[in-house]
Parts: structure tokens; C-alpha cells; sequence
């Protein structure tokens, strides 16, 4: 590696679908670099919540969704272990895991107004590098030029399941099949949505993680990014 190469501080992009398993590389990844980890869904998930708080309605408040959503000021502040997301100084790392905050972030997310309060706060965050962001739309729209995009995929069954596992942790009890219809209706409302759809970047690197531990992804991850990294070092 050369002397320029390792003060660089790249930016990664990593989407894929809720139960991907994109949370736990991207949170692992970043750990072994010693960069920023930022969940853009939290920052939707936020929203939802804020939007439940004021008593809003999706179909009719769109415009007062719109308008609150440039308003919050979000804080992604350091706890051990891990980290939580603070908005207007507020801890709301606890609310905004339910499954009913989780169900009205999806309509939330396809307002386009939502869309680019967020984007512009989630850009203005990544821009000094050394970033690891994961979401939908990072490689396509909030990131296009980050020196590694990664699109990460696992069977609808095992996402369920890992989804299930999570929210037992949690403390949170949900029927398993509920589990998995409400991520389907997740999915199909996320991916066909008019702005900004969940879908794979032409130049990213599609990864299946049924099979793999989030260690050897991170390891691949680590791998492909300095492998970027370098060839920017030769232009
Ligand atoms: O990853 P998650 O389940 O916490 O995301 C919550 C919601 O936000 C989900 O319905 C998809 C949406 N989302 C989005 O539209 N764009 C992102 N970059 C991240 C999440």
C-alpha cells in the first residue's frame, strides 16, 4: 500500500434489502477501518416516528411530512458498544426499532420531499470520507462515485429469519410468518417506488450472504476496497 493510500479515507456504499445482513458488515466493516458506520434507514425510520409522535397521516399530511423532515437535526453520537441516533438531541435509537415504526418508514421513505432532506443531510455527513453508509439507494443516488458499492442479497426466508432473531433480542415477540409477510410487503413497496427504488448500481458487486459469515464478507469487503483505493492512487 502506498504512503498516500493509507491516509486516504474511502467511502463505501453498501444496499440491499431489510435482512441482507447489510447492518452487521457495514457496522463490522467500519469497525475494522476506523470509519463512520451511518444507517441512512434509521434516519427514515426517525421520520416515521417523528410523523406518529405529531399524529400525521402519509396519504393526506405529505406536505407537513415533507416540511418536518428538513427540520430534524440528526446526531449519530458514539454508546458502547455500538452507536445511536439522536434527533434534535433526542435518543431515539429505542423507538425507532418497533415493527410499527419499521412498517410506516417504507411509505415515509417514498416521499420525495423526505427523500431529499435526508439525502442532502446523508451526503453532507459521508463528506469527509472515511465512511461505511448502508441502505437503498447509497451507491445509485446518495453516493454514485464511493470507491466501493456493494449490493447485498440473501433469500427472502433467511432475511425473515435473521429479522425475527433480531426483534427476540430485542424484546420484541412477533409471529415468525408475520415477520415475513411484512418484510415481502416491505420489499415489493421499497423496490417499485417511484424515487430512488432499491436496486443494485451497475458498478456494484453483487453479494449473496446466506452462506457467508459476516467476518469473510467484511474480510471480501476489506479486500475490494483497498483494491480500489490503489487503482485511484495510479490515475
Ligand atoms: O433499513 P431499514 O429497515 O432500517 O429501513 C427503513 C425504511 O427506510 C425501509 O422501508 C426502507 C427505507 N430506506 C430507504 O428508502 N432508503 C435508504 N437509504 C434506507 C432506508
Amino acid at each position: 500500500m502506498s504512503k498516500r493510500n493509507s491516509t486516504i479515507r474511502g467511502v463505501v456504499a453498501i444496499d440491499g434489502p431489510a435482512g441482507s445482513g447489510k447492518s452487521t458488515v457495514a457496522k463490522l466493516l467500519a469497525e475494522r477501518l476506523g470509519y463512520i458506520y451511518i444507517d441512512s434507514g434509521a434516519m427514515y425510520r426517525a421520520v416515521a416516528y417523528r410523523v406518529m409522535q405529531a399524529g400525521l397521516a402519509v396519504e393526506k399530511d405529505t406536505a407537513e411530512i415533507g416540511r418536518l423532515s428538513g427540520e430534524l437535526v440528526f446526531e449519530f453520537r458514539p454508546t458502547a458498544p455500538g452507536q445511536h441516533l439522536f434527533v434534535d438531541g433526542e435518543d431515539v435509537e429505542a423507538a425507532i426499532r418497533t415493527p410499527e415504526v419499521g412498517n410506516l418508514s417504507s411509505p415515509v421513505s417514498a416521499i420525495p420531499e423526505v427523500r431529499e432532506h435526508l439525502v442532502a443531510a446523508q451526503r453532507r455527513m459521508a463528506a469527509r470520507g472515511g465512511v461505511v453508509m448502508e441502505g437503498r439507494d447509497i451507491g445509485t443516488v446518495v453516493l454514485p462515485d464511493a470507491d466501493l458499492k456493494v449490493f447485498l442479497t440473501a433469500t427472502a426466508g433467511e432475511r425473515a429469519r435473521r429479522r425475527w432473531v433480531q426483534l427476540q433480542e430485542q424484546g420484541i415477540i412477533e409471529d415468525y410468518e408475520q415477520v415475513l409477510r411484512d418484510q415481502i410487503k416491505r420489499d415489493q413497496r421499497d423496490s417499485s417506488r417511484a424515487v430512488a427504488p432499491l436496486c443494485k448500481a451497475e458498478d456494484a458487486r453483487e453479494l449473496a450472504s446466506d452462506d457467508l459469515s459476516p467476518e469473510e464478507i467484511v474480510t471480501m469487503l476489506e479486500g475490494w476496497l483497498k483494491q480500489s483505493l490503489s487503482k485511484g492512487d495510479k490515475s
